[in-house]
């Protein structure tokens, strides 16, 4: 796969992902509408469409369709760094240093959020002790526990700050990655475009982290 092949999958896979975590982290606002809105939701996710669909019949296509996309995505990372460090050998460059702290952490934050994903998994959708919670209640086909899970769960201080501190590297990746989106798709913008496509993608990073770090903070101090 050529370089520039790799990049457009990066781009549509991270559009894709884009768009899953404004909608989860919308999703995810609903808790602040009590334990029925929030835990028919997460209902709603598993019998939706049924009886045209199985039980959970949309949930298991999108997780099919998020890990696909995150395989790709990842393969695709670390073929175009290894290939970049390959082709620079021992020689460094100078002047071409990336412009941030954000684009140059990229794949940091890439396995930061790696890590947070399958934290999250065991907490709040397997259930896993000991990162999930002892009170840990798995849904049935009648009801979801999400919002009492959540509680639970963000109620532990180190929990609640692993969940914190990943907001910082989300909102990182993702204001990088809108504006890398843009140009890896083709888009040739001048200094100013760049400026305002960087703002764009730090104001879904800011917007996208803040609405999810609200939640830990709001269980710790007793709001929700
Ligand atoms: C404070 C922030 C977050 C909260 C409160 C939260 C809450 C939840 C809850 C309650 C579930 C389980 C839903 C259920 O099984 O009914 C879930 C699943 C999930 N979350 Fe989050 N989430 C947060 C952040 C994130 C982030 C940042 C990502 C992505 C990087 C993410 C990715 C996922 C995925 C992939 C699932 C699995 C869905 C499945 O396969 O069942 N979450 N989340």
């Amino acid at each position: 796969m050529s370089n520039a092949a790799a990049k457009v999958v990066m781009a549509v896979t991270g559009i894709i992902f884009a768009l899953f975590v404004l909608v989860h982290m919308i999703g995810n606002l609903k808790i602040y509408m009590g334990p029925e809105e929030f835990n028919g939701y997460a209902h709603w996710l598993r019998a939706a469409f049924h009886p045209v669909l199985p039980y959970e019949g949309l949930l298991w296509i999108l997780r099919i369709v998020l890990l696909a996309c995150l395989v790709a995505h990842v393969y695709c990372g670390f073929l175009i760094r290894t290939r970049g460090r390959a082709a620079r050998g021992s020689v460094r460059r100078k002047g071409m240093d990336a412009s941030t702290w954000m684009a140059r952490t990229m794949p940091v934050t890439g396995l930061i959020l790696l890590g947070f994903l399958v934290f999250h998994l065991l907490d709040l959708t397997i259930g896993a002790a000991p990162v999930a919670p002892g009170a840990f209640q798995g849904p049935t086909l009648e009801a979801s526990h999400a919002h009492a899970n959540v509680i639970a769960s963000f109620s532990r201080v180190p929990v609640a700050l692993v969940y914190g501190l990943t907001m910082v590297a989300l909102c990182a990746h993702l204001a990088h990655g809108l504006l890398s989106v843009v140009l890896d798709l083709g888009a040739a913008p001048g200094p100013k475009a760049v400026r305002i496509t960087s703002a764009i993608g730090l104001a879904v990073g800011l917007v996208v982290a803040f609405g999810n770090l609200t939640i830990p903070i709001a269980v710790l101090t007793g709001l929700v």
